[in-house]
């Protein structure tokens, strides 16, 4: 039984993390045996990295993108593709995850807040802006460059760094009524704080996954189970 109602005059915020691509076989960070297992987040996910270690960093998101690019959707990505499908302008999905399941299984109104595995950008910030990357690089040598010369770096938001198009989320966050959050763990800022903010907007704040977020006393609802499952039956959409 359907147990997320969404009413004609609603407006939904979706926000994703690791969780969602679990079922399509991409490790979420935190578990035991997650992404982070084996790598400290400053020798490979830091600004500082980039510039001491760039080889390192490399080596870690050529081998993100093998995985994800061999990766295929889950029933929980298309699930929510068919639930834009309905909602249209109503509906808006922000992702923290860098993989591209979400547009392969049809999303088109969605945003990467912390950057995207298939492009890279400028390691100078000459303004240029991100290119189409979804070379696997076996060494710092076959690394392309930018149009300025300078070499490239993942686009990808580090530590430290500030996520991307925070304005359009927080234009989006202040327009919806129900907030949608699925498989994170509310411990990266600021994406964890988006619940609280819809919730005390007046929204109806629903967190969907197998355990509880760091976050879990400010959602409304919640929703035990794995995105895979739970989703193509979660939304009852009235018309
Ligand atoms: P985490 O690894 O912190 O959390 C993953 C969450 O997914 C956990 O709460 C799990 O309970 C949940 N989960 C596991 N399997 C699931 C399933 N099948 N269905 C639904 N939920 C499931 O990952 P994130 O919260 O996404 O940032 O991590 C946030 C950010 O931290 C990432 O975007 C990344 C990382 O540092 C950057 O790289 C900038």
């Amino acid at each position: 039984m359907a147990a997320v109602s969404i009413a004609p005059t609603d407006r939904v915020f979706v926000l994703t993390g690791a969780g969602i691509s679990a079922e399509s076989g991409l490790p979420t960070f935190r578990a035991s045996d997650g992404l982070w297992a084996g790598y400290r987040i400053e020798d490979v996910c830091t600004p500082e990295a980039l510039r001491s270690n760039p080889a390192d960093v490399w080596a870690f998101y050529s081998a993100r993108r093998e995985n994800a690019f061999a990766a295929k959707p889950n029933p929980g990505h298309i699930a929510l593709a068919e639930l834009e499908r309905k909602l249209g302008g109503r509906y808006f999905l922000c992702t923290q995850n860098v993989d591209d399941l979400h547009e392969r299984a049809g999303s088109e109104r969605l945003l990467h807040m912390h950057g995207e595995l298939s492009k890279s950008r400028c390691s100078q910030q000459c303004g240029a802006p991100p290119v189409e990357d979804r070379r696997i690089y076996k060494s710092l040598e076959e690394v392309g460059r930018c149009v300025c010369g300078a070499r490239l770096r993942p686009h990808i938001v580090f530590f430290g760094e500030i996520p991307l198009e925070m304005p359009r989320i927080e234009r989006e966050l202040m327009k919806s009524t129900v907030m949608i959050v699925i498989g994170t763990s509310g411990s990266v800022y600021p994406a964890a704080g988006f619940a609280q903010q819809a919730r005390y907007a007046g929204g109806r704040t629903i967190y969907i996954g197998p355990e509880p977020p760091l976050n879990a006393s400010v959602f409304t609802q919640s929703v035990t189970g794995n995105a895979a499952e739970v989703l193509p039956d979660l939304f009852a959409v009235q018309s």
